[in-house]
């Protein structure tokens, strides 16, 4: 017993749970999914899986990603990334539905599957769907020789190393950086971002594992201060915009599994229609809204909020003055380009359903009735 107790807190490097110990092997495993595939300095992004099929991305009428969970919501941010940078047509599908919904897909769409586990029933069959329809397949995996991974014509693994706590973190931020990596080779390859544009986003790239650690290190305690102020919340609302509506979603999924707290995300402008009855002193709402990121229009959608006397958390930029004079709490972040505002926006949201789980009580590692990968429908 005490030697298995041991072992495992090797296992967890020091850290209290694996979610934790994922959460900060961040900055690194982002780096090791660039390593090799993003030269910044030379100006190139090489992908064996994207080059040797470069063609039929190039030629796809659309491109359609299916994924289930986090790595549904990490084809949200594609979709936004993949639309700007390369001008192509996405369509992101829980692959449960696109399975039985005898979904259109026609010999020029490309699929992008997302799967950390490599296993996720819905996902494998998504995939073998779209096949029998003549769609190629590519993933985007986290385990090597995983049943996607083998399943799909070509692919790119993200290297975030295994992922243990059931709440997917550390494959969240890997599986982006590499999408937003394939954003921007297809945007080079149709000319859709200028050479400059293009330049500054790889080098704005290479530097985000810095940034993340940046993140980690200036927002966890007040993570934790917040935590404590929210732990016995019944309901959480998450919003954000553009970019970072994928961002609120995740951030209410981190909460639900982990703290076992109902929250919901939503894009901040949708709350007048219809959410904005549920604001009360209780509940707290937490805003996502980055320097970059349509700053302007959250700003009002906060003070929507405050007007009604809700309680809020604000994720800002580093300096922000704006904000800080409206919200209950704010979490300051490094700033970055909205394009790739997820990789940093996420991480404060990470922290607070961690520390609030932990304050709770909760299984942090193994919530109650989830497993890693659900390989059964
Ligand atoms: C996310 O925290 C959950 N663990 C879950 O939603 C997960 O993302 C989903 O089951 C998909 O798993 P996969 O990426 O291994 O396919």
């Amino acid at each position: 017993q005490e030697l298995q107790m041991n072992l495992e807190q090797i296992e967890k490097g020091g850290y209290d749970h694996f979610m934790l110990k994922e959460i900060y092997e961040q900055p690194n495993v982002i780096k090791d999914t660039y390593r090799g595939r993003l030269l910044a300095n030379q100006g190139i992004i090489q992908m064996a899986g994207v080059e040797d099929n470069l063609e039929k991305f190039l030629h796809a009428d659309r491109i359609l990603i299916v994924a289930c969970g986090t790595s549904w919501h990490a084809g949200l941010v594609a979709e936004y990334v993949i639309e700007e940078f390369a001008r192509i047509p996405v369509e992101v599908e829980y692959a449960s539905e696109f399975r039985y919904r005898n979904p259109i897909i026609n010999k020029n769409d490309v699929v992008i599957a997302i799967s950390q586990s490599g296993e996720t029933a819905d996902t494998l069959a998504a995939i073998k769907l779209a096949k029998e329809k003549g769609a190629f397949v590519f993933g985007v995996c986290n385990v090597v020789g995983s049943s996607i991974s083998r399943e799909t014509n070509a692919g790119a693994y993200t290297h975030a190393g295994p992922e243990i706590g059931v709440a997917s973190t550390k494959a969240f931020t890997t599986q982006i950086t590499v999408l937003t990596m394939i954003a921007l080779r297809l945007a080079k390859a149709k000319g859709t971002l200028s050479n400059s544009d293009f330049h500054r986003y790889l080098q704005e790239l290479e530097v985000i594992p810095e940034k993340v650690a940046e993140a980690l290190t200036s927002t966890n305690e007040k993570a934790k201060e917040i935590a404590t102020k929210f732990k016995a919340a019944t309901n959480c609302l998450y919003l954000g915009r553009g970019y970072n509506f994928p961002v609120a979603l995740e951030g209410a999924l981190k909460l639900k599994e982990i703290s076992y707290i109902h929250a919901e995300g939503y894009p901040a402008a949708e709350m007048k229609h219809g959410p904005i009855a549920l604001i009360d002193e209780q509940m707290p709402v937490i805003v996502i809204a980055p320097k970059q990121g349509h700053y302007d229009k959250v700003v009002s959608n906060i003070q929507e909020i405050k007007s009604r006397s809700g309680k809020i958390i604000a994720i800002v930029t580093k300096g922000d003055t704006q904000v800080k004079g409206l919200a209950d709490h704010v979490i300051e972040i490094p700033e970055t380009s909205d394009a790739l505002s997820p990789l940093i926006t996420t991480i404060p949201l990470q922290l607070l359903s961690y520390h609030i789980a932990v304050m709770r009580g909760c299984n942090v590692d193994q919530p109650r009735n989830l497993a890693k990968s659900v390989t059964v429908e």
